[in-house]
C-alpha cells in the first residue's frame, strides 16, 4: 500500500494550501528581528523536510540551502525538483534525532508539525540538541508545531478536511484531504493518536485514492518548554500563533511557532 510519505508529489498537492514563499519571508524577518546584528541568514537546515518546498525557497532566494529528511522517497523527489528547477540543494537521508552533518547553519527549520513524528521524550530532546548542535553561535532554530487547541479544545482552529486545485483545463489536478476522523481521539496517557489519512486526487478525469495511518504524537505547550529545558541546549526566543504578528494566546493563533536559540550555558559554537 502507498502510503502519504510515498507519493511526495500528492503530498506536496496536498499541502498547498500554504503560501511557502511568504512563509519564508516572515522567517527571513524573524531573524532580522531575532538575529544579532539583524543579520539575515546565508546557511539553512530544514529538517524533516519531505518535498523540501522552504528549503527550495530558500535556494531560491541564494542561500546555502540544506533539506534532511528519514523518507528516501522525499529526499529523490526534493533532490530532483530542485534540480529540474535550476536550484542548488543538498539533500540528506537522515533521522531528525541523531543526524550529524558536520557543518553548522544560521538558521534551522522544521515546518509543519514534523516533530509530531516524536514519540518520546527521549527522541524530542534528542532531536532539540541536534539542531542546537547545527547551528552557528546567533544561528536560530524555528520550530512550527500545530496550535494545542487542534488536540485539547472543543474548537480547533484548524479544519481537518479541505480541497487543492491545480491549474487549468485539461491540466486541472483536484485534491480532497481528509487528516484525521472523529474517530481518532489522542490516547490519553501517550498522548498518540492514529491519524486516518485519506487523499482523494482527480486528475485526467481519473481520481486515486491515497489511504494510510499516520501515527500523531501530540506535544503540548508546557511540555514544549519543558522539553527544552530538559534539553538544556536551546533558549527560547519568541513564540508566534501564526506566520504573522500574532501571540501563542491570541484567539486567532493557528500555529505554535517558536523561535529558539543556542543556550547561553550551553557547549560554545566554533
Ligand atoms: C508532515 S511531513 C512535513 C514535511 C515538511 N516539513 C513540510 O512542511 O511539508 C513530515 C515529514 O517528516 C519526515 N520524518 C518523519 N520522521 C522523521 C525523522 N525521524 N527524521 C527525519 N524526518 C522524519 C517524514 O518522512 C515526512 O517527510
Amino acid at each position: 500500500m502507498t502510503g502519504i510519505y510515498d507519493d511526495p508529489w500528492a503530498y506536496e498537492l496536498a499541502c498547498s494550501f500554504r503560501d511557502v514563499p511568504a512563509e519564508v519571508e516572515v522567517l527571513l524577518d524573524w531573524c532580522k528581528r531575532h538575529r544579532v546584528g539583524a543579520a539575515l541568514p546565508r546557511t539553512v537546515l530544514e529538517l524533516a523536510a519531505g518535498p523540501a518546498e522552504h528549503a527550495r525557497e530558500f535556494a531560491r532566494r541564494g542561500l546555502t540551502a540544506t533539506a534532511l529528511d528519514l523518507h528516501p522517497a522525499m529526499c529523490a523527489y526534493a533532490d530532483r525538483t530542485a534540480a529540474e528547477a535550476g536550484l542548488s540543494l543538498d539533500v540528506v537521508q537522515e533521522d531528525m534525532t541523531s543526524f550529524a552533518l558536520g557543518r553548522r547553519f544560521d538558521l534551522v527549520v522544521t515546518m509543519l508539525d514534523s516533530t509530531s513524528h516524536l514519540m518520546t521524550l527521549d527522541a524530542f530532546t534528542a532531536h532539540l540538541d541536534r539542531a542546537a548542535e547545527h547551528l552557528t553561535a546567533d544561528g536560530l532554530y524555528v520550530l512550527e508545531m500545530s496550535h494545542p487547541r487542534d488536540r485539547l479544545g472543543d474548537d480547533p482552529s484548524v479544519s481537518t478536511g479541505w480541497t487543492v486545485e491545480r491549474g487549468t483545463g485539461i491540466d486541472a489536478v483536484h485534491a480532497a484531504v481528509r487528516w484525521g476522523e472523529p474517530t481518532d481521539r489522542l490516547d490519553p496517557v501517550t498522548q498518540i493518536a492514529d491519524d486516518h489519512v485519506t487523499m482523494s486526487i482527480t486528475e485526467g478525469g481519473a481520481t486515486r485514492v491515497i489511504r494510510d495511518v499516520v501515527p500523531y504524537r501530540f506535544w503540548s505547550a508546557t511540555e514544549l518548554i519543558a522539553a527544552i529545558r530538559l534539553s538544556g541546549a536551546l533558549e527560547v526566543v519568541a513564540q508566534y500563533g501564526d506566520f504573522a504578528e500574532v501571540t501563542l494566546t491570541d484567539p486567532a493563533a493557528w500555529r505554535m511557532i517558536t523561535v529558539l536559540r543556542r543556550a547561553s550555558g550551553g557547549p560554545a559554537a566554533e
